[in-house]
């Protein structure tokens, strides 16, 4: 009981440690190391990504809680097709069981899901569960709890140029016209504005990798990277991080006043 009490002083003195002016906007991340968490109890590695779901439930609320303003998590790449079937299969339900669950909890925390990548080549049961959760959390107003699912940042760059390509084909605009916010506009994050960049992006499990995630949008946000496997991340190991972020100086390339 006596270690309940201090872990929980542990836990609001971290909180109250933090800047509240300095929470960052928007977190990406790369939620890595559920194969290696089962490995280690011997169990299926479907059994990891189970225990990442509830990691997931988690951080979303505890992010929320902090006033982060969009959660985007790395749920499934465009290359994690290559997989074996089964897992495949899992981790294609686990949207469906994770909204199911947790889709009231979401409404009452004032969370929006948004989904970006090819959700039509997903089974059509997860991308019912994907559209539901997107219709039923449409009024709320706080957190946009934002997950990349068959996403991948060549693809999207791809798809950006065809697109852009197209409308100068079209005569629409001349190629003078094409900078950054036209490029920003046309890619899969166009929806968040000036929320599309990442403050913070973080990568779990101790891999040091970016993984064809958000290749434009991190040009500028801070890497910070743990050695803490996703399933066992909670909200001591996200507030270190977060903690990490409000040390570092970001300059955007300028130089310091
Ligand atoms: C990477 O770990 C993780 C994934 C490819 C899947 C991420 C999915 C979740 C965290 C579940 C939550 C999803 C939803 C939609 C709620 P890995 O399997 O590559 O781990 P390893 O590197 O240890 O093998």
């Amino acid at each position: 009981m006596l270690d309940f009490f201090n872990k929980k002083e542990n836990i609001d003195e971290k909180r109250n440690k933090l800047k509240r002016e300095l929470i960052p906007n928007h977190i990406a991340i790369i939620m890595d190391g559920n194969g290696r968490w089962a490995k280690k109890r011997h169990l299926p590695r479907i059994a990891g990504h189970k225990q990442g779901m509830e990691t997931v439930k988690n951080i979303t609320k505890v992010a929320s809680n902090l006033g982060v303003k969009v959660l985007t998590l790395y749920a499934f790449s465009t290359e994690n097709w290559k997989r074996p079937d089964k897992e495949v299969d899992f981790l294609m339900e686990l949207p469906v069981k994770f909204f199911n669950t947790f889709v009231h909890e979401l409404i009452e925390n004032n969370v929006r899901v948004n989904v970006m990548g090819y959700i039509d080549m997903l089974p059509k049961k997860t991308q019912k569960a994907v559209y539901d959760a997107i219709e039923q959390t449409s009024n709320c107003t706080g957190m946009i709890l934002n997950f990349a699912l068959n996403y991948g940042s060549r693809d999207e760059l791809a798809q950006m140029t065809r697109s852009i390509a197209q409308q100068v084909a079209n005569g629409e605009i001349v190629p003078e016209a094409i900078d950054e916010q036209l490029i920003a506009r046309n890619l899969q994050t166009s929806f968040l504005g000036d929320l599309a960049d990442p403050d913070l992006f973080i990568r779990t499990s101790g891999e040091e990798r970016i993984s064809n995630f958000l290749l434009w949008q991190i040009a500028y946000s801070e890497l910070v990277f743990t050695d803490t496997l996703w399933p066992d991340f909670n909200e001591q190991t996200f507030m270190e991080m977060i903690k990490e972020y409000q040390k570092r100086d970001r300059r955007f390339g300028a130089i310091k006043k």
